[in-house]
């Protein structure tokens, strides 16, 4: 509210509230790089259109008269009180964001992420780290202090590499394991393949990885092995632009884990991060194999149907993020809110028999951009929901104050919502309050 009676008196807002406003200010700000990578999706975009256009097809019905005098928008998720049904979504790469047109240094690493780490912990929403983070999140961890986190994983091929984040990911106080299931390979990201290159091979994309002390090993090794093998060096498989961007972080950071970055470690680093990166031959049943390696719980990110919804259940899974990564894996994908419902339908035909199991949260990603936006995914049955891009152009625009206002706009929105559609206690939302 104070944020509406700011606007009464005449101040402006630190960032837009439009969500268009909002992405256009941040466009003129970022790089053509930042902003293709951050703005961008797959192939034609439909899918990034889709995911926000379904928005529209779904309507509230506001109520009168209902006493909404004192309204509530917290909740609880994996046993956690959380202040609202919202978490930040784990962007990688972050770095580039923050890197302006104007006055920006190239590779000038770690302001992106404590930023974040600054904003979340201040309005005490989760934040879920990225794989792919530009700070090692031991970094992003101790900024939090005891600010709720997760930790989103990508699922190296390479075992050691796993467990190794999993439990650094404890170590760093993370509540959960977020599995990301939906980029075991790259979509075709149009906008990024037209500059030339693959953003998260930068260094903006790979500090987690060289601050793993098994991802150093395997680097060494490589380096060793080249060091050993023929005069004649391999192919070159980075781009020059990936490995100018790790020796330039390399200048830039303060810390000793780049400080001393040569040339040959730098390729080495990019070339093992591309052949570790991932792993396509991952079924449901190695679910299996991570559930023992960790007490945390298993929330896996990237369900759209719901027969995913069942497998991970039975594969152990403790909460379902449905998301299809805001468009930029699969063009020509079904909205992402339109495969919300039914995925909640699943789980709770599943779990609701038995009224002694835990509550399988259910989460969703992919279009959010407003208020009433989130209030519009709970009513179809979210248990909340995490922000993406529109946190992302905050920090572009105005660092964690950006983060910040973008947060607390949604939040100011979803609190009108349910007082204009008749709601005051934000768990009460549901399919009763749209127009089905
Ligand atoms: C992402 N997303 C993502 N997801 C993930 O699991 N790990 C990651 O490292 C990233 N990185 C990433 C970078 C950028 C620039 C974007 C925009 C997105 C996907 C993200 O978590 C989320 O699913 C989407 O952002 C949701 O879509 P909207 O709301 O941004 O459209």
């Amino acid at each position: 509210s104070s944020i509406y009676r700011d606007g009464v008196y005449g101040h402006r807002p630190t960032v837009p509230t439009s969500p268009d406003a909002l992405a256009t200010a941040a466009r003129r700000r970022m790089t053509r790089a930042g902003w293709s990578y951050v703005a961008g999706g797959a192939g034609a975009q439909r899918t990034v259109d889709a995911n926000r256009e379904a928005f529209g097809r779904y309507r509230t019905v506001p109520r009168q008269l209902v006493d909404v005098g004192e309204r509530s928008l917290a909740t609880t998720l994996l046993g956690r009180d959380l202040p609202a049904p919202v978490l930040f979504a784990p962007v990688g790469a972050l770095e580039l964001a923050v890197q302006h047109r104007r006055g920006g240094r190239a590779a000038a690493p770690r302001h992106a992420e404590p930023a974040l780490a600054h904003a979340a912990r201040g309005l005490g929403l989760p934040v879920v780290i990225s794989s792919q983070a530009s700070t090692p999140m031991e970094e992003t961890a101790a900024i939090l202090g005891d600010g709720p986190r997760w930790f989103q994983l990508y699922w190296s091929s390479d075992d050691a590499l796993v467990e190794s984040f999993v439990a650094r990911a404890e170590a760093s106080g993370c509540e959960a394991i977020v599995v990301t299931l939906d980029t075991h390979v790259l979509g075709w990201r149009t906008m990024d393949l037209d500059l030339g290159y693959l953003p998260f091979a930068r260094a903006e994309g790979i500090a987690q990885y060289l601050s793993d002390p098994v991802f150093q090993q395997l680097v060494e090794a490589r380096v060793g092995a080249a060091a050993s093998s023929s005069p004649r060096p391999a192919p070159a498989r980075p781009t020059v632009a990936a490995v100018r961007s790790l020796l330039s972080m390399a200048r830039h950071h303060p810390g000793p884990t780049l400080r001393n970055l040569t040339q040959p470690y730098a390729r080495a680093a990019v070339e093992t991060f591309l052949d570790v990166f991932s792993r396509s031959t991952l079924t449901w049943a190695d679910l299996a194999w991570l559930r023992e390696r960790t007490t945390l719980p298993l929330v896996v990110k990237g369900v759209q149907h719901p027969d995913d919804a069942r497998a991970a259940l039975d594969h152990g899974a403790d909460g379902i993020i449905v998301s299809n990564h805001g468009g930029r894996q699969i063009d020509n994908a079904v909205a992402s809110l339109d495969t919300l419902a039914p995925v909640v339908d699943a789980v709770r035909a599943r779990t609701g028999t038995d009224p002694a199991a835990p509550p399988v949260p259910v989460l969703f990603d992919s279009g959010i951009r407003t208020g009433a936006d989130v209030f519009t995914a709970l009513a179809l049955g979210a248990d909340a929901v995490l922000l993406g891009r529109p946190w992302v152009y905050g920090l572009a625009l105005a660092g964690a104050d950006g983060v910040r206002a973008v947060t607390e706009h949604v939040l100011a929105e979803l609190d009108l919502t349910m007082a204009l559609a008749g709601v005051a206690d934000v768990r009460q939302v549901g399919r009763h309050n749209l127009a089905l």
